[in-house]
Formats: structure tokens, C-alpha cells, sequence
């Protein structure tokens, strides 16, 4: 095989995994409901500034429970949606580069509210829950 075919091989490839999360949906690890980005029905997916859907309604959501955020939850990566990105990425020890993709859904938390009682919210990684 050329080089330039595998390069082009290799650029599809990473292409493909940073596809971007376009949806919402609940996770179920368990019995629980956490609300988080898919892309399809796969966890496995990217967000970055300039996005605007319901998945990143439900990183603003999740942002907002765990990591004590106010955003407007309108599902518009913008500004304010990085910087809090990026506060949360540090806070859990990943790169904080403002891009929500792998390394970084594996790092930050995710939360509830318990019967929906805002006094009642748990936020643990996703290993965790
Ligand atoms: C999401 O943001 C990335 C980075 O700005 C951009 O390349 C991509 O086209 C955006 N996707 C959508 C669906 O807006």
C-alpha cells in the first residue's frame, strides 16, 4: 500500500472518531439515568466551540450540575460554554482544551438529582457510577 494511501487511511480514521456528538440521551451504567451527548446511540463522539444541538444542551446541563456553571442551557457552544469546559476539564485533571471527546468524558463527572430533588444531585465519573 502507498504512503499516501495510508495516510489518507489514517485521516478518515481520526476523521471518524472525533464525529460529533448531534443528539442527547440517557446513559443507564446501572439503573441510573445520567443525561449526556450521543452521537447515535454511542457515547463516543466530540463537541467543540461552534456546536449547536441537544447534545451540547446536555454537556451545558452536566456542566451546570457538577461543576456549579451558569449556563443558559440553549445548546450553543460558545464562549462561556469553553470556559466552563475548560475549568471542569481542569478541575478533573484532563487537558484542558476546551474539546469534550473521549479523554475528557472519561475525566469529568456526571450527575442526577434523585427523584428530581435539587437538593438531592450526585455527581461521580462515569467509571464510577
Ligand atoms: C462542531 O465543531 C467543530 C469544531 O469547531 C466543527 O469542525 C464541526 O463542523 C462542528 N459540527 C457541527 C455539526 O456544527
Amino acid at each position: 500500500m502507498r504512503l499516501s494511501s495510508i495516510t489518507a487511511l489514517l485521516v478518515a480514521g481520526l476523521t471518524a472518531m472525533a464525529a460529533d456528538c448531534n443528539r442527547a440521551d440517557y446513559f443507564k451504567p446501572g439503573a441510573y439515568n445520567l443525561y449526556m451527548p450521543f452521537r447515535g446511540n454511542s457515547i463516543n463522539c466530540q463537541l467543540a466551540q461552534g456546536n449547536n444541538s441537544d447534545a451540547v444542551k446536555a454537556l451545558q446541563t452536566q456542566l451546570n450540575l457538577c461543576y456549579g456553571s451558569k449556563l443558559d442551557v440553549d445548546g450553543d457552544f460558545g464562549g462561556k460554554t469553553k470556559t466552563a469546559l475548560k475549568a471542569a476539564q481542569k478541575a478533573a485533571g484532563a487537558d484542558d482544551d476546551g474539546i469534550y471527546g473521549p479523554e475528557t468524558r472519561s475525566r469529568i463527572k456526571f450527575g442526577l438529582y434523585f427523584n428530581g430533588n435539587p437538593n438531592d444531585k450526585v455527581c461521580k465519573k462515569l467509571s464510577d457510577w
